[in-house]
């Protein structure tokens, strides 16, 4: 294949596994990455795949406008995936403003620079999205992609906004968009801020594990190189204009997983049965924090023909195996300025 597949914010947690997954499918396709390196783009992600032929990394912002709009010129991307974006709902409670910075007019900036290179009408623009813009469940019912929009957290509302975007662009411009908006994900790489990897480096350190509120609220998880696989089929067999949810059908009480979690980092490290089950400890709510995602992924499935590929159980396990085994990567990330995160996060708590 000819193409040219620009992904922005491949050094992160997904985009480094999508990026991956593109270099290694398609040898013949030229796999740009387009990353700004924030604290969580980690180039050490991609170690593997830097020195491959069909792949190049362009550190660029793509708040830039004119050098976004300079660098489509010169890729000519065919192929646009876009994963660029602030991540995390707690920074989101912080700093909402780098949120609309980035996730708001990033996302415009990119599809300016991609209408004009594409004023022939050619070209496909894969945006990936969250299932957080459809608001908050109670006990039961799923999300479908006709669920109204109701996004609760400056991140849920700032992804909503670039959804939209994304929509009147391809309205108004005729432009070939799609849209995935998918689960928590969880696997390798991940930068530990997020609950799974944050917990994995806490139970390391024996350190206490932070739940928010009462630890009953729900999460649908999926494993990172499952999203990913996932995108490059709606990429190439998603149909013009139609957004696809994303989930394993796997919903956890915070609480049931991280118990789980403790369990299987026991198992791994030759401690005591219920040894770190006692870090657990119950802190301040997070505010506005969201009751319960859930996905209807029966569109991709029945559409696409995609299916998640491993248990929770599997992945976990692979999970916690490479945190476990990156001891350079988890002391690297979690050096500097992690720490003054950490504690300006959880020590009021
Ligand atoms: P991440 O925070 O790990 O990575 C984001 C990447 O974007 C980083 O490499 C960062 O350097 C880059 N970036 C940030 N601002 C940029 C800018 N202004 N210009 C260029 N690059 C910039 O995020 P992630 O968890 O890998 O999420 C990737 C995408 O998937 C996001 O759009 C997110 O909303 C979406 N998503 C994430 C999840 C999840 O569970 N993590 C679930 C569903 C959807
Ligand atoms: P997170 O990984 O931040 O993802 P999101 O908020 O986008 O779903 O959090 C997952 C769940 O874990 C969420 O209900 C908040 C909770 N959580 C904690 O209880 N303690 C923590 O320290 C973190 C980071 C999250």
């Amino acid at each position: 294949m000819s193409a040219t597949i620009l992904i922005t914010g491949g050094a992160g947690f997904i985009g480094s596994h999508v990026v991956r997954l593109f270099v290694k499918e398609y040898p013949e396709a030229q796999i740009v990455n387009l990353d700004s390196l924030t604290y969580a783009g980690n180039l050490e992600n991609l170690k593997d795949v830097e020195r491959e032929d069909n792949y190049r990394f362009i550190k660029a912002d793509i708040c830039d406008a004119q050098k976004t709009l300079e660098l489509f010129e010169e890729v000519r991307p065919s192929h646009v995936i876009h994963l660029a974006a602030e991540s995390h709902v707690d920074r989101s409670i912080t700093n909402p403003t780098t949120f609309v910075m980035t996730n708001v007019i990033g996302t415009t900036n990119l599809l300016n620079a991609a209408k004009h290179i594409w004023s022939d009408g050619k070209g496909v623009f894969h945006h990936v999205s969250t299932d957080e813009v459809y608001g908050s469940l109670g006990a039961t019912g799923l999300f479908t992609e006709s669920t109204p929009y109701d996004p609760r957290s400056p991140y849920s509302a700032s992804k909503a906004a670039s959804d939209h975007l994304v929509r009147a662009y391809a309205n108004t411009f005729d432009m070939d968009v799609r849209i995935t908006n998918c689960s928590n994900n969880y696997g390798p790489n991940q930068f530990p801020e997020k609950l799974i990897p944050l917990f994995i480096n806490n139970i390391k350190h024996k350190k206490a594990l932070p739940v928010y509120g009462d630890g009953l609220y729900t999460r649908d998880w999926l494993y990172v190189e499952d999203h990913a696989e996932a995108i490059r089929q709606v990429l190439f067999k998603g149909k013009s204009g139609e957004t696809y949810n994303i989930g394993g059908h796997n919903e956890w009480k915070n609480i049931n997983l991280i118990e789980l979690l403790c369990d299987v980092m026991d198992d791994k490290l030759g401690r005591q049965q219920d040894e770190s089950r006692q870090l657990i400890t119950f802190i301040k709510d997070r505010p506005g924090h969201d009751r319960r995602y859930a996905i209807d992924a029966s569109k991709i499935e029945r559409e696409i023909g995609w299916k998640p590929s491993l248990t929770f159980q599997e992945g976990l396990v692979k999970t916690v195996e490479w945190y476990l085994a990156q001891e350079e990567w988890l002391d690297q990330v979690t050096s500097g300025n992690y720490m003054q995160y950490y504690t300006n996060q959880y020590a009021k708590a």
